[in-house]
């Protein structure tokens, strides 16, 4: 099979690689999976400020973004291919990518969570959430009618000062749920990182974007093993 690196090395000097990378978390666990699939970032990202990083091969770069971010810079064409959340891809729509690759990084759950001693009333319910859309149409669906608060960050906080009722956030050890006096009631997705694909480049860029996606399926294959 021809790798990746292959596939550059050899001279296809048309085709350059540019991998949207979400920052934080995401990118820890992505790194070691590019660098099993012969990708290496040039310098150490932490101390960087640089938001395009080239990589080990001359035709391939790295850009870190948001996670939130990377799905537009995918759809738009600014980059080739991304790493997000699905969370994050299901908030966004993502209509105009594919999703390739489950990763099985950086898994976590999005759940509804409301305070231990949570009394129920009958007016609407509020809650505290920066997945608008996903908690809208998974209320929706049950027939529930709840007003949403657009937060950025810190969702527990808000049923402690009395800002929303429950909160919809990813929970993963459940710790930070726990140490606000919160509990986690409904699944609402399991989530983990995944491969994006702009769909031109998937066409012009096939064999540069298919030599990635076989590189990244042996790297986590090996990660099992
Ligand atoms: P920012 O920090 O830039 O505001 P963010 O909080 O969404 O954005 P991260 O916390 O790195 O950034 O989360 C990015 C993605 O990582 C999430 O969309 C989700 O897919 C996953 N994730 C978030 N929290 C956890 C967690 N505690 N454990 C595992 N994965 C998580
Ligand atoms: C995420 C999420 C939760 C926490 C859940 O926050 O928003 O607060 O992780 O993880 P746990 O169940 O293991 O405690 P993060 O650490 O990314 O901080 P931020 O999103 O508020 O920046």
């Amino acid at each position: 099979m021809m790798g990746v690196v292959d596939t550059f090395v050899k001279g296809r000097d048309d085709v350059k690689l540019t991998i949207a990378l979400s920052k934080g978390r995401i990118l820890e666990e992505t790194l070691p999976l590019l660098s099993s699939a012969g990708i290496t970032l040039l310098e150490p990202v932490k101390s960087s400020r640089k938001l395009i990083l080239p990589t080990n091969l001359a035709d391939v770069q790295v850009l870190i973004l948001r996670a939130q971010d990377v799905p537009t810079f995918v759809e738009q064409g600014a980059a080739d291919v991304g790493v997000t959340g699905k969370d994050v891809l299901m908030e966004h729509g993502g209509r105009f990518l594919y999703e390739v690759l489950d990763l099985g990084i950086a898994a976590c759950k999005l759940m509804v969570a409301e305070p231990i001693n949570y009394q129920a009333h009958s007016r609407n319910l509020r809650i505290a959430t920066k997945y608008v859309d996903i908690t809208n149409r998974y209320f929706a669906e049950k027939g529930a009618q709840v007003d949403i608060i657009k937060l950025y960050g810190s969702m527990e906080l808000a049923p402690l000062v009395d800002l929303a009722d429950k909160i919809v956030d990813v929970v993963d050890t459940g710790n930070t749920l726990r140490a606000n006096g919160l509990q986690p009631t409904e699944l609402i997705m399991k989530v983990t990182s995944r491969l994006i694909v702009n769909k031109a480049a998937m066409k012009i860029k096939h064999q540069a974007v298919n030599d990635l996606i076989q590189g990244l399926s042996h790297a986590m294959r090996s990660n099992v093993n």
